[in-house]
């Protein structure tokens, strides 16, 4: 049976991210940069990764709270060996309706976006910040090509995900040249292009707002060339705004993290791959899970998670510019937590 839950704000729990791996083959400049993330950096060691066992009973748990959407992310979900039995698991799940993944697309093969689909992952993100190699490997820091990442899309295209979004962070005087080059590429594609607003998250990205191109000036950038209109919601708390371009090339998102929070609608909480819950994005620590885990049954992380959430009061988007206290504090690294 499924017990509803509200936080302080009364915002249900609906949406798990979860973590399956520290490491990515990228060196985003913006979330995992070099000086940082190099041969000296201690990654997590397997020994402390939640086993795929543990995982399923937190989403077994979750989903008896009222979770009903599971999101996969990393670092890069795929570095994670035999992701597909995972899936399964999750599918098997009672409650769990959708299942989707956040990746750099670098790995996917046909052979293995195959593989996910028919272990039962249901959607698929794809992160790709420029359509020029120069810029796009300056972002990923590692001489990957966007022809790379236009491959793993092509071949999660052929395997029918029932969508594929693609998001492109935008770095003001980085990649914001490539707004319009990406809005043109994906133009009447099906796959939907999201923009994203640079944010503060982690410690080593060296956030400033004079590097946040704001969501009203992506959509003004792009409704000048490929006029677009406002399209209602999804879902109520959807992170993207959605925009319909008026020729019937399709859809766009924008998310607006920085500019015009949505902590007033946020369901979301995410596990990190050692077993740690996090109630925001921003948020400087995690809740441990491990130890109600040992105890075996889903009881005991169902009470926690029911406990955790119901105190929760995260809404840092929305405070980010009245608290600078808020800016002192550590908090998670993206590429720990899978933004
Ligand atoms: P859909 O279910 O397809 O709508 O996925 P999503 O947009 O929620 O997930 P995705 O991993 O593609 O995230 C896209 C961007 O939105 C990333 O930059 C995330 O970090 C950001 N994002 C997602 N959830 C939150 C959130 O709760 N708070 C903030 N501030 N940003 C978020
Ligand atoms: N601001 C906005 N989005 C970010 N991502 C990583 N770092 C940042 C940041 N500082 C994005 C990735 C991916 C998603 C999970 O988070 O590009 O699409
Ligand atoms: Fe890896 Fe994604 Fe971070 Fe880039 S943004 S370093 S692809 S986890
Ligand atoms: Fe949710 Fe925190 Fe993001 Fe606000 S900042 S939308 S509370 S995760």
């Amino acid at each position: 049976s499924t017990t509803q839950t509200g936080d302080k704000y009364g915002r249900p729990l609906r949406d798990l991210r979860v973590s399956v791996t520290d490491r990515c083959n990228f060196r985003c400049v913006y979330c995992m940069p070099k000086e940082i993330f190099n041969k000296d950096y201690r990654f997590l060691p397997r020994s402390e990764l939640l086993t795929f066992e543990e995982i399923e009973q937190v989403v077994r748990a979750s989903a008896e709270l009222g979770v009903s959407k599971i999101r996969l992310t990393g670092g890069e979900p795929l570095v994670r060996r035999d992701l597909e039995r995972l899936i399964s698991q999750i599918r098997a799940v009672p409650g769990i309706t959708d299942i989707s993944m956040t990746t750099n697309a670098s790995l996917l093969t046909r052979a293995r976006a195959q593989s996910l689909r028919d272990a039962g992952l249901q959607r698929l993100n794809v992160s790709l910040d420029a359509m020029d190699d120069a810029t796009f490997m300056k972002v990923n820091d590692v001489d990957v090509t966007v022809q790379a990442v236009l491959d793993g899309i092509e071949n999660a295209a052929q395997v029918n995900f029932e969508s594929i979004k693609i998001n492109m962070v935008v770095k003001k005087g980085l990649n914001d040249h490539s707004i319009l080059p990406m809005a043109h590429f994906f133009h009447g594609s099906g796959q939907i292009l999201r923009f994203i607003e640079f944010m503060d998250v982690g410690n080593s990205n060296a956030w400033d707002l004079s590097h946040v191109t704001s969501s009203s000036e992506i959509a003004e950038i792009i409704n000048a060339e490929l006029p677009i209109q406002p399209a209602e919601a999804n879902y109520r708390g959807e992170v993207a705004k959605r925009w319909e371009y008026r020729d019937g090339g399709g859809e766009i998102g924008i998310i607006s993290s920085v500019s015009e929070p949505f902590c007033g609608d946020c369901s979301r909480a995410r596990l990190s791959a050692t077993g740690s819950l996090y109630t925001c994005l921003f948020a400087s620590g995690g809740h441990d899970l491990r130890p109600a885990l040992r105890e075996g049954t889903p009881t005991a992380v169902r009470e926690q998670l029911h406990k955790l959430w119901s105190v929760r009061a995260d809404r840092y988007s929305e405070t980010r510019t009245q608290t600078s206290v808020i800016h002192m504090r550590p908090k998670v690294e993206m590429s720990f937590i899978g933004g």
